[in-house]
């Protein structure tokens, strides 16, 4: 993901030396906090985001730790991490079994329609598994005494391990969360921001912010099912912190705690692309956190792109999750591809291909995604529709070819197609045809890449790069807290958040009114009435 020879441009640059000045004269309570970024076990978008804020971090002068897993303790060894420290927990070769294995679902059943026993089944075996992960870690004496020891002034935490939000408990530490997605419906039933589902879709629907009657009826319905399988998932959290005796002085329950516990709430989102919603103070977007300028390239890659001549290179990856996709899945790729020899391909492909590579094609198990994307001779990009590849391929500019498969990658589609600066592909239904058309299309027609170009012009008109707002929010909640920021929709029960009784209020208000005009009204008309016959008796008298 990060490229040594990035910081180093950095150094050289005169901005950073400005900023390098800065840094040495500043009092030196700004300087050197201690924080532990605690996103994941190690692996997938969580690690790469907590592990960038963290790196960000270090630039800004801070003292950063990042705790993983013995399931991926080579993150520790990585040269391009050095800058970080790092804490590795324990876990028993059965469990760390269990955790790879976890893991891997996602990709191994990537291609499996969305079934309802699928997902029960994914959601069960996660459950039991990330407490188990956890009693690792809480129930590990020395490790939490190295966390004690460590003095954290602050813990950058996971959305979704909420083991991790216990762990900043723990250590009574301000925290903050990091969320890898743009999912501004699920943060905001965390962060208690307002939400309004008329034109906010729920995260995983695919919706654009026009939604017919029946998709606003379906987005209600999504959300209320997604909060109770939140509430389910998180079940077992909460018997791991009675076990552990964690802040019982804090009321509620693990998922409460989010609202009530974090002080800043970092999402990986953009309005630039993101469809607009109001937002509390105390959530800050980072979308695109992963995106910055390219890197050049090792000689061999930066080689063949310029071996691509005119026609330019068109990179595909299926991410860091996809590892075990099945073969017959890739074999139209390979066949469209060679339909392309103007082009080349870049594929990122682990193991061995049992299908024909045309000569175009190169695969190499590992490709610098950002730094390729970032380079002039690439065309277009095919990905999964992670969230990190999403935000750099519109950061460069680059058109797009999203095939959803995991999680959060349909609302990324969605974006994508409603903005226009790319196609999405039905993952049940990528033939040669299909490929080929989509293909065409972008290659056709200059309006998705003409998009991308504005949206990447848009994306990049800001105060400050979202790893130095991180950075900033980060360092500004270590030293002032961020209660005073938190969603005041805290504390206030149902009735009080939607207004019942003030509604209530005046309903009786204009009912007492109405009830009273209806009878003063009648009462001076019967009046009326007899006076007038009184005076016509009078006349005919
Ligand atoms: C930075 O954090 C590490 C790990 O917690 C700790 O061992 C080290 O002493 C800290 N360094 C400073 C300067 O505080
Ligand atoms: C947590 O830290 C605050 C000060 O930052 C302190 O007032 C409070 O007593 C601590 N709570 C516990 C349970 O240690
Ligand atoms: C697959 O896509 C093609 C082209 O868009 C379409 O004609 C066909 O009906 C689709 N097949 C399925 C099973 O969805
Ligand atoms: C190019 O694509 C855009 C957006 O999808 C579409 O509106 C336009 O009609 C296309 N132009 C041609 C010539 O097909």
């Amino acid at each position: 993901m990060t490229n040594p020879s990035f910081l180093l441009r950095r150094c050289n640059a005169v901005p950073f030396m400005r900023f390098c000045v800065v840094l040495l004269t500043l009092p030196p309570s700004l300087l050197a906090g201690n924080v532990l970024i605690t996103t994941s076990l190690g692996e997938g978008s969580h690690y790469f985001v907590g592990k960038t804020i963290g790196k960000y971090l270090v630039r800004h002068g801070h003292n950063v730790t990042v705790l993983v897993s013995e399931a991926y303790a080579h993150r520790a060894d990585n040269p391009e991490d050095s800058e970080l420290n790092f804490i590795v927990f324990h876990q028993s070769t059965e469990q760390i079994k269990s955790v790879k294995e976890r893991h891997l679902a996602f990709s191994k059943n990537a291609l499996e329609p969305s079934t309802a026993t699928y997902i029960i089944n994914l959601m069960q075996t996660h459950r039991q598994g990330a407490a188990d992960d956890c009693e690792d870690l809480l129930g590990n004496p020395d490790v939490m005494h190295q966390l004690e020891d460590g003095k954290f002034d602050v813990v950058v935490y996971d959305m979704i391990w909420l083991c991790s939000l216990m762990v900043a408990m723990k250590l009574n530490t301000t925290a903050v969360l990091s969320s890898p997605m743009a999912v501004p419906t699920m943060l905001s039933m965390y962060a208690r921001n307002p939400v309004n589902l008329a034109y906010t879709p729920d995260c995983m629907n695919g919706y654009t912010n026009k939604m017919s009657f029946l998709q606003r009826v379906n987005n209600v319905v999504a959300n209320q099912v997604l909060f109770q399988i939140l509430e389910y998932m998180h079940g077992p959290f909460n018997t791991v912190r009675e076990r552990h005796q964690i802040r019982q002085d804090l009321q509620g329950s693990i998922s409460d705690l989010i609202g009530t516990y974090t002080d800043l709430f970092l999402v990986n989102m953009d309005f630039a692309v993101e469809y607009p919603l109001p937002l509390i103070p105390n959530i800050i977007t980072i979308g695109g956190i992963t995106a910055r300028p390219a890197a050049p390239l090792p000689d061999d890659l930066e080689t063949l792109m310029q071996s691509s001549g005119d026609g330019g290179v068109i990179l595909f990856t299926l991410g860091t999750y996809v590892t075990h996709i099945r073969q017959e899945f890739l074999e139209p790729f390979a066949e469209v591809f060679g339909r392309y020899p103007q082009q080349k391909v870049l594929w990122q492909f682990v193991g061995e291909p049992k299908f024909k590579i045309p000569p175009n094609v190169k695969m190499m198990p590992w490709l610098p995604q950002n730094d390729i994307l970032g380079h002039p001779k690439t065309r277009l990009f095919i990905f999964h529709g992670g969230n990190n590849g999403f935000y750099e391929t519109m950061y460069h500019g680059v058109p797009a070819i999203l095939i959803p498969l995991t999680g959060d990658a349909i609302d990324q589609g969605s974006r994508l197609t409603h903005q226009g600066f790319g196609i999405v592909l039905d993952k049940t239904n990528v033939t040669v045809d299909v490929l080929d058309d989509a293909i065409k299309t972008i290659f056709n027609n200059n309006s998705y890449s003409e998009v991308a170009k504005l949206l990447s012009a848009r994306l990049q008109s800001r105060s400050m790069h979202p790893g130095d707002r991180a950075a900033f929010w980060v360092n500004h909640v270590m030293k002032h807290g961020g209660g005073y920021m938190r969603s005041p929709l805290i504390g206030l029960n149902f009735i009080q958040r939607n207004m019942l009784d003030v509604l209530a209020f005046f309903l009786a208000l204009v009912s007492v009114i109405l009830v009273v005009s209806f009878y003063s009204i009648r009462c001076t008309l019967s009046f009326c009435k007899q006076k007038c016959i009184s005076s016509s008796k009078q006349k005919h008298d």
